[in-house]
């Protein structure tokens, strides 16, 4: 396993290694990807080996370019009109798997479907463009567990069972893409993300459903399971600190008190972590799963979470607080 900084020569290496059936850890704007070629079904195998994947829940597949994305799905008009709108970016669109595609059914859990995704991150635009096939990558980190925004968090989630980690520092957004099914002219929402659904209205001036908590609705498989999981309990919307809990906090933090007595910004340093001073919720996202990491001790008897507002991105951030604390 080598940990290699972004460089041409890495870049290019990374490049060839996907070719060559490797496991590369790579850079995006949103989250750092388990990258290996989408078309070989053993490097696919390992991808769910390394991640303790369950087999029942797809892959997104990344490309450099509209073109390569149309090759491997059919996209209708509104999705067309989406990704003109929203690509390079943390945007994943489902659309019906094209017939001529050779993506091995492990890729896509055996559905009809597949997941597509052009990141906008450029030493991930570069490796994909390089290897000159469909990356598959989903999040870099074990199944079920905090989903890594650094090359520390790759290595510390992963180890051994990636060949290689491109370290191309901290994720820019932080949070995992937006998720849209486009199988029909209506997008549906199935995992909200940085880019949000007023925004994409917006944009395209049609109405999206959101379909995340929606059984009814045509379901992404990997939303079902456990996700973003702690090894200790969440305690969300707390209004004070018990005893023995670390705090998670937004915003100002000078009416915050531990219940045994004391404030809040007394707690030892490394007790405490403040998603946003500001209550900058672009911020807190990019800060939410590395202080969720720093606060995962088991010193510690659980993590209080103070209230988020729950607009614009602060809707992703509560969906993956909420799945951390059902965990
Ligand atoms: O930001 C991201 O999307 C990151 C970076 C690396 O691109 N990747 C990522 O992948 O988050 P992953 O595997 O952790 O999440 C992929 C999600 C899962 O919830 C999966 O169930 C869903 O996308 N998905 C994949 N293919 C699907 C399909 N054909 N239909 C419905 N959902 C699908
Ligand atoms: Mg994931």
């Amino acid at each position: 396993m080598s940990i290699v900084a972004v460089t041409p020569q890495s870049i290019k290496k990374a490049s060839e290694a996907i070719q060559q059936g490797k496991l590369v850890a790579i850079p995006t704007e949103t989250v750092y990807g388990l990258a290996c070629n989408a078309l070989d079904e053993n490097a696919v195998a390992r991808v769910f080996e390394a991640k303790g994947r369950p087999a029942i829940n797809p892959l997104i597949v990344h490309v450099s370019s509209v073109a390569h994305a149309q090759s491997l799905g059919y996209f209708n008009e509104t999705a067309n009109e989406l990704i003109k709108h929203f690509w390079p970016g943390p945007l994943t669109v489902i659309v019906p798997k094209h017939e001529g595609s050779k993506l091995p059914d492990m890729c896509t859990a055996g559905l009809p479907t597949v997941a597509i995704r052009f990141p906008e991150n450029e030493v991930a635009r570069k490796i994909i463009q390089g290897a000159g096939v469909p990356v598959a990558a989903p999040s870099a980190n074990k199944s079920g567990s905090i989903s890594p925004t650094s090359p520390r968090h790759v290595y510390d989630s992963l180890g051994s069972a990636v060949d290689m980690i491109l370290a191309g520092g901290s994720c820019k957004q932080g949070l995992e893409s937006t998720v849209i099914d486009m199988t029909s002219d209506t997008p549906v929402i199935l995992r909200y993300g940085v880019l949000t659904k007023q925004v994409i209205e917006e944009a395209l001036e049609v109405e999206v459903v959101d379909g995340v908590n929606q059984q009814s609705t045509v379901t992404s498989p990997g939303q079902l399971l456990k996700h973003y999981a702690p090894t200790i309990p969440i305690r969300l919307n707390a209004v004070d600190v018990e005893e023995g809990e670390a705090l998670l906090a937004f915003g100002g933090i000078k009416f915050m008190g531990i219940k045994s007595g004391g404030a809040a910004a007394e707690l030892p340093e490394d007790q405490i972590r403040n998603l946003s001073e500001t209550a900058d919720l672009n911020e807190a996202a990019r800060n939410l799963f590395s202080h969720m990491r720093d606060l995962d001790n088991p010193k510690f008897k659980g993590i209080a979470v103070m209230n988020i507002p729950s607009e614009g991105v602060g809707v992703a951030i509560n969906d993956r607080l909420a799945r951390a604390a059902a965990a």
